[in-house]
């Protein structure tokens, strides 16, 4: 079965070809960042926007790459929640209007869901094994930070999550206070490879109690970052770097994340983890889970890591296979849906 997978929940516009769920058979993404660039952010209108001129184009190039017509496809899957309502609504109209020209089944479904599936998907020819449930899935992004126990495609149960900014939101604003792009996080992570991440000590926030025990936060370690490169810019001190600097906040903010996980390791006894969503590119982070002896650590291929549309056909597969369905009056939500919160 061959699915189109639709991705437009925010400054990504992405359409992709995933056949039975796994095999990746064309994943094209434009991506809005240039435009975006120079507001340090993404400006909602200006990206449903550009969604608008760009869906038909992105749809017919993944076609185009995976070989097929429109009439070769089995289903569509779109994501429908949670994103930027105006970017949502133009994926979910297109996925609708296709799917009815075309007589195909479709489903609407979540983005958050189809970052914890990427790792279920083969790039090119590869052969990879499906990752089994149950497993603890890391779903760190731009907009979210989300720790949880994962029991089938759509069966996840978080247990711990940021009371306060997304792990990618803290890598962006310190980008943004170094002067680099938005979003800044990969060139943070490219600065810290030549820093030395013990040069600063910076505290990890106290959130242990009852509920929040997996529970984290971000913005004490930002403010504390910027407030040290402000000290670093008014007195450079000879023995430390900005790359220093750059290196102990991520050496911090993975700590922050993996001290939260290894918690929830502990209480639920699963060994398996899967990563997903932007910061899952994050080398230092990726190095730390490696060297971890009783843990498999799972993480999708870089290029599926950011929004795609692969992610989005395969969830879409699993959903589609099952019998569900969405009906033409299906809306898009800004808000998270499929996540239910409950503690260990
Ligand atoms: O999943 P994603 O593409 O979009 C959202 O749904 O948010 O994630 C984008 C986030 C941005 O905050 C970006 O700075 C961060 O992922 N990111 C990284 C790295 N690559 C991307 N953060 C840390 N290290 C990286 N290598
Ligand atoms: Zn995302």
């Amino acid at each position: 079965m061959k699915i189109l997978g639709i991705e437009s929940s925010c400054d990504e516009c992405a359409a992709a070809v995933v056949e039975n769920g796994r095999q990746v058979l064309s994943n094209v993404v434009a991506t809005q960042i240039p435009i975006h660039a120079v507001y340090k952010g993404v400006v909602p209108e200006l990206a449903s926007r550009k969604h608008t001129e760009w869906i038909y184009p992105v749809v017919q190039e993944a076609l185009q790459q995976a070989g097929l017509r429109a009439d070769g496809l089995d289903g569509v899957a779109v994501t429908a929640h949670p994103g930027l309502l105006g970017s949502l609504l133009v994926g979910l109209s297109f996925a609708k209007a296709f799917a009815w020209a075309q007589n195909l089944p479709w489903i609407a479904v979540d983005h958050l869901l189809a970052h914890l599936y990427a790792s279920q998907l083969s790039l090119r020819s590869e052969a990879s094994a499906a990752v089994p449930y149950p497993f603890l899935g890391l779903l760190i992004s731009g907009g979210h930070s989300v720790i949880c126990r994962v029991d089938g495609f759509d069966g996840v149960t978080v247990l711990g999550t940021t009371i306060d900014d997304a792990v990618g939101e803290a890598f962006d604003k310190v980008a943004n206070h170094y002067g680099f792009g938005y979003p800044g996080g990969a060139a943070i992570d490219k600065l810290a490879q030549t820093g030395d991440p013990q040069a600063f000590t910076f505290p990890l926030p106290r959130l242990y109690k009852g509920d929040h025990r997996c529970d984290f936060s971000y913005s004490g370690l930002k403010t504390a970052v910027i407030n040290q490169l402000d000290q670093f810019r008014r007195k450079p001190a000879a023995a430390v770097t900005p790359a220093d600097l750059a290196a102990s906040f991520q050496k911090t903010a993975v700590e922050i994340l993996l001290r939260g996980l290894f918690r929830a390791v502990e209480d639920t006894g699963l060994r398996t983890i899967v990563s997903g969503g932007g910061v899952a590119a994050n080398s230092y982070l990726r190095a730390l889970l490696a060297e971890q002896p009783d843990l498999r650590c799972i993480f999708p291929p870089l290029e599926l890591c950011g929004d795609n549309g692969a992610m989005i056909a395969g969830l879409g597969y699993q959903h589609l296979i099952r019998g569900d369905r969405s009906p033409l009056t299906a809306i898009a939500s800004a808000r998270v849906k499929a996540f239910k919160r409950r503690y260990p």
